[in-house]
């Protein structure tokens, strides 16, 4: 069917010859396609989250998933990390996320922006600021009004930054991704996933392509897809590829299939071992995709790093440690492996790869031992690790009273000591 539309299109490219050629994306109900400058496009993309990896390291990690055939990548916004105070926002150094796009846009990769509110990740409150819950009666991912309006305080603030980055206005951002796997949440609040779909639309305009992810089953799709948002879904290598598609089906009945996050390992939790996915299973799965014609985004290509204390947790309480490695094709320091190989190569099959050299691994230094010298115990350096001093209270206060969004609390009889901790306070080298 692709093969039949091609020349047309450039049939059609070829009459307005003469006029500047417009930006455009959107879906084509009557190819199952997308259509990207008035041709049939299907994109091959990967995962990387800004928020994990070092912006020194943004440009190595972006090409060497350029090098790979990828055509797009994908990433969240941790809402979060950019405001981490009510009202303050921080666009700066590893947080800036237009340079992270202007540096995708430079690599020749455009941009599937997954812009929450929530996210997910095994990010921290699956992105939403812990200030939220100083509202005692909050319900988060509601039409709850208070959650609601800080909802529309930040989206205020982020998708105008965003809006001359879509693709029609220049930038990489083809499509913009609304929730996240909105179907698993309890509330199944359809004026909250409508109240978003205005929002963004107020903000973006009428031309983004808009879509929500979730799991590949009608249970999931019953809450979390909502008309005037593209229904995507996600699933793992190994199963019924036709079946989980069937599964889109219901909530689209034409228009593009899209595997939103297809699993190139899978997260870890603490206490657990690494989990590790063949990559023979994956490239199987891949190729089955990628031979129908759909589009798939590879989770993660590069998972990265939980810096400071940005790991999530599930329920039951199981938290995700440091590393957000997830065996992806692209280890956690960004290196090379036997899966990026592995899946370019089905890749190659699809896209023409990159001509030019891959950035090599990076090399790696042995620092020897480190001698750590006790400095004293966390009682005797009190005055350095809680420079707020302590907290009065006759009952037990929760971390949200004590305005402690992370970290450590230290009870001594009736004070709270909220503490600070950084690693090198504590040992020096
Ligand atoms: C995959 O799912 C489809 C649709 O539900 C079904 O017809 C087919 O038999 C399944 N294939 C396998 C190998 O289970």
């Amino acid at each position: 069917m692709l093969r039949l539309l091609l020349p047309l299109a450039g049939l059609a490219e070829l009459l307005c010859a003469a006029n500047i050629p417009r930006r455009t994306f959107g879906i084509d109900y009557d190819c199952n396609c997308f259509v990207k400058d008035g041709r049939p496009f299907r994109y091959i993309s990967g995962s990387i989250h800004y928020s994990r990896v070092p912006r020194y390291y943004w440009k190595d990690r972006l090409l060497k998933m350029k090098m790979a055939g990828l055509d797009a990548i994908q990433t969240y916004v941790p809402w979060n990390y950019h405001e981490t105070q009510m009202g303050v926002y921080d666009f700066s150094g590893d947080r800036d996320l237009e340079y992270f796009l202007q540096l995708a846009s430079e690599t020749g990769l455009l941009v599937i922006l997954r812009a929450g509110p929530y996210i997910c990740a095994e990010w921290d409150m699956g992105g939403l600021p812990a200030w939220l819950l100083e509202k005692e009666s909050i319900v988060l991912r509601s039409s709850d009004s208070d959650y609601l309006t800080a909802v529309e305080k930040w989206m205020g603030v982020l998708l105008p930054k965003m809006k001359p980055h879509l693709y029609q206005n220049g930038g990489p951002i083809i499509m913009v991704q609304v929730e996240n796997e909105y179907g698993s949440y309890f509330a199944c609040d359809y004026d909250y996933l409508r109240s978003l779909l205005k929002i963004f639309r107020q903000h973006l305009g009428d031309e983004v392509v808009l879509f929500t992810t979730d799991g590949a089953s009608q249970f999931h799709l019953k809450c979390g897809a909502l008309q005037g948002l593209y229904a995507t879904v996600d699933f793992a290598p190994g199963g019924n590829v036709t079946a989980a598609f069937l599964a889109q089906r219901s909530s689209e009945p034409t228009g593009p299939l899209v595997n939103s996050e297809f699993y190139t390992g899978w997260l870890d939790h603490w206490g657990h071992r690494h989990a590790v996915v063949p990559s023979q299973t994956i490239a199987k799965t891949l190729n089955e995709i990628l031979a129908r014609g759909a589009n798939v985004n590879l989770y993660m290509f590069i998972g990265g790093t939980n810096f400071a204390y940005w790991n999530g947790a599930n329920m039951p309480y199981m938290s995700q440690p440091t590393s957000y490695d997830y065996d992806a094709p692209l280890s956690e320091a960004g290196d090379l492996t036997e899966k990026y190989f592995a899946l370019r190569e089905v890749i190659g099959m699809y896209n023409q790869l990159p001509e030019g050299l891959i950035p090599p691994t990076t090399s790696k230094f042995a620092y020897g031992n480190v001698r750590l010298q006790k400095v004293g115990t966390v009682v005797e350096v009190l005055d350095r690790l809680s420079p707020s001093g302590p907290v009065k209270s006759t009952y037990p206060l929760t971390f949200v009273q004590l305005k402690q969004w992370k970290i450590f609390l230290l009870l001594l009889s009736d004070d709270v000591f909220p503490l600070t901790l950084y690693g090198s306070l504590l040992c020096c080298v």
